[in-house]
């Protein structure tokens, strides 16, 4: 879907997440949300905040699993997507902080295999993820999983590509700052989800956008392999969608 601008598409979907949450809600049964970070999904946050405190959307019944964590990162460093999530959404809803989960930035690196390994555990445990929510990177990266991930990846410790970690430099004071790994869900765990919605906005992602889009089903763009999901909705302003 191409909206014509990203105001309108962040409120749509929060309006979409709103009536699953809702939904759910009224079953008595949970409902799983996979988030994601950046600047991308910010205004679809602030829109799930207003409904909470001016429509009375109750997050009690929502569990959620976030894609990705810088490695090594502390949870309150400016960059830690421990706080972005806190600041732009946790700290002003009713969610049970037993129901977030983020990958652990600051384990010592022989324990995150395991770490990993018990993620998905708790992804399982939970019942799946309902609705995935995911940004793109220019690498064509979803969550960190930078060109070279398989479709069978499984949540694990990855390299950083040099672009995502020139595109992060400003957030990190400079590219020498920008942590070299990353814990990340993997493309095989996200495809897992029941629904997922992948959002892009501006011109600097309609390249990728047309890559992963229309594009051949490939390692080196792993957001092809969404492609292969049953059900994706791609969400874009006018500019993201430019070139399709
Ligand atoms: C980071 C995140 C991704 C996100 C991407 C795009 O790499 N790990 O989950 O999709 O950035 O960021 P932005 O939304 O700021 O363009």
């Amino acid at each position: 879907t191409v909206y014509p601008d990203s105001e309108l598409a962040s409120v749509a979907v929060a309006q979409q997440i709103a009536n699953l949450i809702r939904q759910r809600a009224a079953e008595h049964r949970p409902c799983v949300l996979g988030l994601a970070t950046g600047s991308t999904p910010t205004r679809l946050y602030e829109e799930l905040v207003r409904l909470h405190r001016e429509e009375g959307l109750s997050f009690q019944n929502v569990v959620t699993f976030n894609l990705d964590e810088y490695f090594p990162m502390a949870p309150g460093s400016l960059q830690s997507y421990v706080r972005f999530m806190q600041e732009y959404l946790f700290e002003h809803i009713d969610i049970r902080p037993e129901n977030v989960h983020i990958p652990d930035g600051t384990l010592p690196q022989e324990q995150v295999a395991e770490f990993c390994r018990r993620y998905e555990e708790q992804i399982r445990e939970a019942g799946g993820v309902d609705l995935q929510v995911l940004g793109i990177g220019r690498t064509g990266h979803i969550g960190f999983n930078e060109p070279g991930s398989g479709s069978a990846s499984r949540t694990r410790l990855i390299t950083l590509d040099h672009i995502t970690r020139t595109d992060a430099a400003s957030d990190f004071y400079g590219e020498e700052n920008v942590p070299r790994r990353a814990i990340t869900m993997g493309v095989g765990t996200i495809l897992e989800a029941q629904h997922i919605v992948l959002l892009a906005w501006g011109e600097g992602k309609a390249a990728v956008v047309k890559r992963m889009v229309e594009g051949e089903m490939t390692d080196s763009v792993p957001a092809t392999y969404l492609q292969q999901h049953p059900s994706v909705q791609v969400v874009l302003d006018e500019a993201a969608g430019a070139e399709l």
